[in-house]
């Protein structure tokens, strides 16, 4: 029996990914269909501070000791210890899984970070709150992404659909009326870092234009909010399909993402984009409740591998 079971949810980004890098907006929901979790197992029979790591979804299996600073669960693990001033812990084993898809946009990495620091902060006895779970989530993110806007920590740490921008406290995003969306992946994988270093080359090459497309993103971004908060479902599809085309001139669309964007528009979509480092990973399309059967059912006929529902109500993300 673990004595720490924790969880921690994926993420979707509704507006503005890539361009939250430059300081613009975006909006970002959880996602409590998938989620990352971590046990902790007192081992009593072991040499006191032996920490096992084990992960069977990717068949990973080290002790903490033998893990460079830089590996992702070793620096989580060392940041929750340092955060509650312990140095040599009582014995455990941290099994980590996780039903978050790899490199596809949805805060993978930031869920599995999260999940271990509350995990490893709970079973040393020391309260973390989320602002802080979040920032040491952020140091994890740095060691992996290079220089993330931090949004993937804070929608995962917080729990909440947020509007965010870079150096600025969050907003949280209380909606009134309930929207409906579909999250499609293509299968195709890319990690955020390589997109992410591919927009900075254009950019220190061409920082006119690429400027001028992120504050067209920001701006879309920040009349998303509004429609988002009223359920304008036309106003957000629209704001959506424009936010897709000028992800398209960032170069982060591909061909199996422009498949499903327009699969989902056919099948009665009223927007779709892809969402979160692009070239692969996932499209998210918006739905009146109605639809959302048929766009799904459109999206897997047209290969997607994972086809995941969410709402978003009132009350948060179901
Ligand atoms: C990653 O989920 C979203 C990006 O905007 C990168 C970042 O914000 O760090 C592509």
């Amino acid at each position: 029996m673990p004595v720490i079971y924790t969880k921690a949810p994926g993420k979707i980004i509704l507006f503005g990914e890539h361009a939250v890098v430059y300081g613009q907006p975006a909006i970002a929901i959880p996602v409590n269909k998938v989620n990352a979790t971590a046990r902790v197992f007192p081992t009593i029979d072991a040499q006191a501070d032996m920490v096992r790591i084990q992960a069977p979804d990717i068949n990973f299996e080290a002790c903490l000791a033998d893990l460079p600073p830089d590996h992702p669960f070793a620096a989580a693990i060392r940041l929750a210890m340092q955060f509650a001033g312990v140095d040599r812990p009582p014995a455990y084993t941290l099994v980590i899984t996780s039903t978050i898809p790899i490199s596809a946009g949805m805060g993978s990495s930031a869920a599995i970070a999260i999940a271990i620091i509350r995990a490893i902060t709970g079973f040393l006895g020391k309260p973390i709150t989320a602002d802080e779970t979040s920032a040491l989530a952020y140091e994890v993110e740095k060691i992996q992404h290079g220089s993330p806007s931090g949004i993937d920590n804070h929608v995962i740490a917080h729990q909440k659909p947020i509007f965010f921008s870079r150096n600025e406290p969050i907003q949280p995003l209380a909606v009134e009326q309930t929207t409906h969306w579909v999250i499609a992946d293509t299968g195709e994988k890319t990690p955020t870092r390589v997109t992410v270093a591919e927009v900075h080359h254009r950019h220190t090459a061409d920082p006119e234009t690429y400027n001028q497309i992120f504050m067209q993103i920001g701006e879309i971004t920040r009349q998303a909010r509004q429609s988002l908060i009223t359920g304008d479902l036309a106003a957000l599809g629209f704001l959506m399909d424009q936010n897709q085309h000028l992800l398209d001139l960032l170069g982060v669309s591909s061909p199996s993402l422009e498949h499903l964007i327009h699969t989902a528009r056919e099948a009665g979509a009223a927007g779709a984009k892809l969402s979160g480092g692009g070239r692969g990973g996932n499209i998210i399309a918006l739905s009146s409740e109605e639809k959302t059967r048929q766009i799904e059912t459109a999206l897997l006929t047209a290969g997607a591998t994972r086809v995941i529902t969410t709402a978003l109500t009132k009350g948060g993300p179901r």
